[in-house]
């Protein structure tokens, strides 16, 4: 039974999101756990692991980057959306919901882009020094249909929405940069490179109104002429440039950002802040608010929140409080510990219980050398079942 100062706990208020109900501002966000069956389907380890986050209370749970195509794979054993894997999505939706039907459930869905693996094609979206090959008109208006297919994939499996993947350097973030000097309509100025995005939007908004539709980009890279810089050869963070890019995808009708930063393979600490890096956290606070800020009418959730360990909720209380941010995201919190917010819930001034997570790095590690993921501290080797 909550008390009632714990009722008037902001966090713990609905949120009101495309004609359905988050039921509290707690979000486990996308963590991959690279542990799909042979073609990307939906194996007992991913089942086993969203039932344990449907048990943990939060407001909106973020399946792992499942990826539109099998042809572009960042990880071995990624989850990969079509015909063949939807009896696989639907049954980890109902296993989900069965627990718990009032947590809302979206997919990640992604193309990979240049982040692909050597075992896999490669794709970029545009001219630079690497030696692969640019995406071309053709292949843009593929990739669109692609997301449209997912998309409807996923609403047939019993999603509630999809999170796009446009962050941390995957193909559709590539498009914001001010380094994209494409001439065909999809890079130069603020509206051409926010335009691919927008357009995937506006068409699954257009054919699924019901379906909630939302982003996740990284607000700030730390590259120069990347997203949050004012120029290709600016590196300064300078997010002018962005929101512009973000207004065309608002006006699309996208229904939330999901702010994050950096590119794990390049800014590593931006992304997932660390033991000496814990400042950044601020920083991401600062990327919530500015988007908030510029588009108070679309939800945002914020990223990287795991780092603030036992002052975590305090800061998730006072930013969702003041209005900075409408989510908190956590990403390896939700590893280390899936039940987080019921814990916190059933016993809000005991958080003895709760596993915090260690800032050990070690399940990114295991990502990176494309093993199974699990949290190394608190998670039963290969199940993730704490
Ligand atoms: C093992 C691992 C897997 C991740 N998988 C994803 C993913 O599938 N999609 C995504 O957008 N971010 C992914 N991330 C990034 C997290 O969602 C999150 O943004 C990052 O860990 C920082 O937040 P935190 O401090 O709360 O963990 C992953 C991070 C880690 C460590």
């Amino acid at each position: 039974m909550k008390s009632g100062k714990e009722k008037e706990n902001p966090i713990f208020s609905e949120y009101k999101l495309s004609g359905k109900v988050a039921k509290n501002r707690l979000v486990a966000q996308a963590m991959e756990i690279n542990s799909a069956t042979a073609g990307g389907g939906v194996g007992p380890e991913i089942i086993e692991r969203y039932q344990q986050l449907s048990r943990g209370g939060w407001g909106i749970v973020f399946v792992e980057a499942i990826s539109i195509t099998d042809e572009y794979l960042a990880r071995k054993n990624g989850l990969v959306i079509n015909k063949k894997n939807l009896d696989g999505f639907k049954r980890l939706v109902d296993d989900f919901k069965k627990i718990d039907d009032k947590s809302l459930l979206m997919f990640q869905i992604t193309h990979s882009g240049r982040k692909s693996g050597d075992f896999s094609n490669r794709i970029k979206a545009y001219d630079d020094d690497e030696e692969i090959p640019v995406v071309s008109e053709s292949g843009l208006s593929e990739i669109r249909d692609l997301f449209m297919e997912s998309a409807e994939l996923a609403q047939k499996a019993g999603a509630d929405g999809v999170d796009i993947k446009a962050c941390h350097g995957y193909l559709l973030g590539e498009f914001f940069r001010p380094l994209n000097r494409r001439t065909d309509g999809y890079g130069g100025t603020v509206e051409d490179r926010g335009r691919l995005l927008a357009s995937i939007i506006s068409s699954i908004k257009d054919k699924l109104p019901d379906f909630i539709v939302g982003t996740r980009i990284s607000l700030y890279e730390g590259i120069r002429g990347g997203c949050g810089t004012n120029g290709p050869d600016e590196v300064i963070e300078d997010l002018r440039d962005m929101l512009k890019v973000l207004s065309g995808i608002a006006d699309a009708g996208v229904d939330f950002f999901n702010v994050s930063a950096g590119i794990p393979t390049i800014t590593p600490n931006l992304t997932r802040p660390s033991e000496d890096s814990i400042f950044n956290l601020y920083h991401h606070f600062r990327y919530a608010k500015s988007v908030k800020d510029a588009f108070p009418d679309v939800a945002t959730i914020g990223s990287a929140y795991s780092v603030g360990r036992g002052n975590a909720i305090e800061f998730a209380t006072e930013n969702v409080g003041k209005g900075y941010t409408d989510f908190a995201g956590f990403g390896r919190q939700n590893l280390a510990d899936p039940l987080f917010p019921k814990k916190l819930m059933d016993a809000p001034h005991s958080k003895d219980s709760v596993n915090y997570f260690l800032l050990c790095g070690g399940c990114s590690g295991l990502l990176r050398k494309q093993k199974k993921v699990y949290c190394i501290k608190y998670g039963k080797k290969g199940t993730n079942n704490n």
